[in-house]
């Protein structure tokens, strides 16, 4: 039994409805489980720009790190996006946060539905046994390298840029992860181009030896894009820099049908962050549409990290037992398709 502070983001787009879907879930959860979860909003992104001018105000930075956990919602907006001039984004809020709370480890789980085989771009057969967890390392390389982005004229720069320290520390939570699954580690680079990617693979030989139990492979970035689409199933956990991890977890993401399904998991420091892996999807605001499953996992990672497996177990069986009803969202193409509301009122149901 725990009183726990949930610093709650809820962002942009379809970001709020998705996140009351999870409040509910978590509610009761903390019903049957006698746990009290206390959720304090804070804006973030393009609603935080409108507000105060700045994507991550102080007052939200604040809030996250005195909670147990932040749940987050989803940023951006498409009036950003055209604009190339922009220097406040909304997006900056987010980095912002990853960087400040040292969240440098994104777990991003993709397995696929039996009930839901029909709905992958791949085959039902490509897709049996597929169970992937993409780990990114989140504070680091092209995304964070070298300020000086631009001469002024016509050559602009983004550098990768990676440390001993930083990739020891994400191989750690890669390794460990790996234990804890089917025992098999790839690490994805770009070893034949850039020396970055051979400093990594420098590390992970010298760390591997000191986890005789892991199977531990190495594979080109453009190889791994192609053989996450003609065998996904070969593949367990897959650990690789920030741009690459950028790419292969969305193109990993709709192996299970749906970006709508897929959770996250922001961690390294004390606190964690939890979030849906898709964006704000601004055409759908406000519409009952989304997919909050995504958003409700994502609140099962939370309680798992912090040490509450069993609940977030009963989320997760609430929402296989829901899909296998034969209802959901839009984008499931289900028997019976609801809206978002009633989808985490399914949820809830099932977990009552
Ligand atoms: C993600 C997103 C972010 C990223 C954007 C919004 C900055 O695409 O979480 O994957 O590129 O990391
Ligand atoms: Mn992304």
């Amino acid at each position: 039994m725990g009183n726990y502070n949930i610093a709650t983001l809820a962002g942009d787009g379809i970001g709020p409805e998705v996140i009351k879907q999870g409040i509910k879930v978590l509610n009761q959860v903390g019903l049957n489980f006698g746990h009290k979860f206390r959720f304090d909003f804070a804006p973030v992104g393009a609603t935080a720009i409108d507000q105060t001018g700045s994507p991550l105000p102080d007052d939200t930075l604040a809030l996250c790190k005195r909670s147990d956990a932040i749940f987050f919602g989803a940023i951006g907006h498409p009036r950003f996006d055209n604009d190339p001039t922009a220097t406040v984004r909304p997006e900056q809020g987010l980095l912002k946060l990853r960087k400040e709370l040292g969240l440098y480890a994104n777990l991003r789980p993709v397995a696929g539905y039996d009930e839901l085989t029909h709905l992958s771009p791949l085959r039902p057969e490509r897709m049996k046994g597929v169970d992937i967890l993409v780990v990114r390392e989140l504070t680091g390389g092209t995304y964070f390298g070298d300020k000086g982005r631009r001469d002024g004229g016509d050559t602009a720069y983004d550098t990768c840029v990676y440390s001993r320290h930083e990739i020891e520390r994400i191989l750690v939570v890669a390794f460990d992860a790996a234990a804890k699954r089917g025992k098999k580690l790839k690490l994805v680079d770009k070893a034949n181009v850039m020396e970055s990617s051979r400093l990594w693979r420098e590390i992970m030989r010298e760390m591997a030896p000191r986890y005789p139990e892991i199977e531990v492979s190495y594979m080109f970035v453009d190889n791994a894009a192609m053989q996450l689409i003609i065998n996904p199933a070969q593949f367990d956990v897959i650990v690789t820099d920030n741009l690459f991890g950028d790419i292969l977890s969305d193109a990993s993401s709709v192996l299970a049908g749906s970006l709508g399904l897929l959770p996250s998991s922001s961690i390294g420091a004390e606190i964690g962050m939890f979030e849906p892996i898709h964006g704000s999807w601004p055409e759908g605001a406000g519409q009952d549409r989304a997919n909050p499953i995504a958003t409700i996992l994502s609140a099962a990672m939370m309680l798992d990290h912090l040490g509450l497996v069993e609940e977030g177990d009963a989320i997760r069986q609430a929402v296989n037992e829901t899909l296998a009803s034969g209802v959901g969202t839009e984008d499931l193409n289900p028997k019976k398709q609801v809206g978002t509301d009633a989808l985490g009122d399914l949820i809830v149901e099932a977990i009552r």
